[in-house]
């Protein structure tokens, strides 16, 4: 059975589950996306449906990340500031394929932790304990999306190819490239 540790920790940052979940913590994330809105609605749909702290709670903290924690079939970690606790984003494991050991990264940021390098220390943190179990983790973006095609890129992951036309982006009215990336566990050994 695949099974991530609750906690991550580096000098940078702390990856922790939403464990115990309050509301408190549903406001703390709502806030963060609240105000990072506008870019995250360029590439996640899930942004504009999530309208309040609330929701947050329900739909984000029980229905998905306590559930598939539960299950062991997605971990979703808050990111906070190692020094200061600073809620600063969210980085999950998805899509989990037991037979290839094989899963996705997804991840977000406030817009006020951009440009900090706080995803980068968060996805090298994630990789070091996710390698131990995985053969491959995969990252997907819209061609477009260069901060996190950047991300990407400086963590060493390799362009599979692009699924093309492959989503349609609402709030650019248009079909959206989307860029496969991998890496392998012996590419880090
Ligand atoms: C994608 C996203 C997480 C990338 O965030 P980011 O801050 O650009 O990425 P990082 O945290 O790795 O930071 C890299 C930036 O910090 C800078 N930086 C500062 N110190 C750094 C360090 N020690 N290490 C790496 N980068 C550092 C880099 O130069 C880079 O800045 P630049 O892009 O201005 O050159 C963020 O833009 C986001 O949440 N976007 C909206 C949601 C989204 O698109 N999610 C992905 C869907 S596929």
């Amino acid at each position: 059975m695949i099974k991530m540790p609750e906690k991550i920790t580096t000098e940078k940052v702390i990856l922790e589950r939403p464990n115990p979940i309050t509301f408190k913590l549903a406001e703390e994330i709502y806030a963060a996306v609240d105000k990072s809105r506008e870019i995250l609605n360029e590439w996640l749909p899930w942004a504009d449906a999530t309208t309040s702290a609330e929701a947050e709670f329900s739909g984000f903290l029980y229905d998905y990340c306590d559930k598939k924690w539960n299950e062991n079939s997605g971990f979703a970690y808050l990111i906070r500031d190692a020094e200061t606790g600073k809620f600063l984003g969210v980085i999950d494991v998805i899509e989990i394929k037991e037979s290839s050991k094989s899963a996705e990264i997804g991840y977000w940021l406030s817009v006020d932790a951009e440009g900090k390098g706080y995803m980068s220390a968060a996805l090298k943190a994630l990789e070091n304990e996710a390698f131990k179990i995985f053969n491959r983790l995969q990252i997907r973006n819209d061609t477009q999306n260069l901060r996190s095609v950047n991300v990407a890129k400086r963590a060493g992951y390799k362009l599979d190819g692009v699924l093309r036309q492959e989503r349609w982006l609402e709030k650019q009215q248009r079909y959206g490239d989307t860029n496969v990336w991998s890496k392998l566990k012996s590419e880090t050994e």
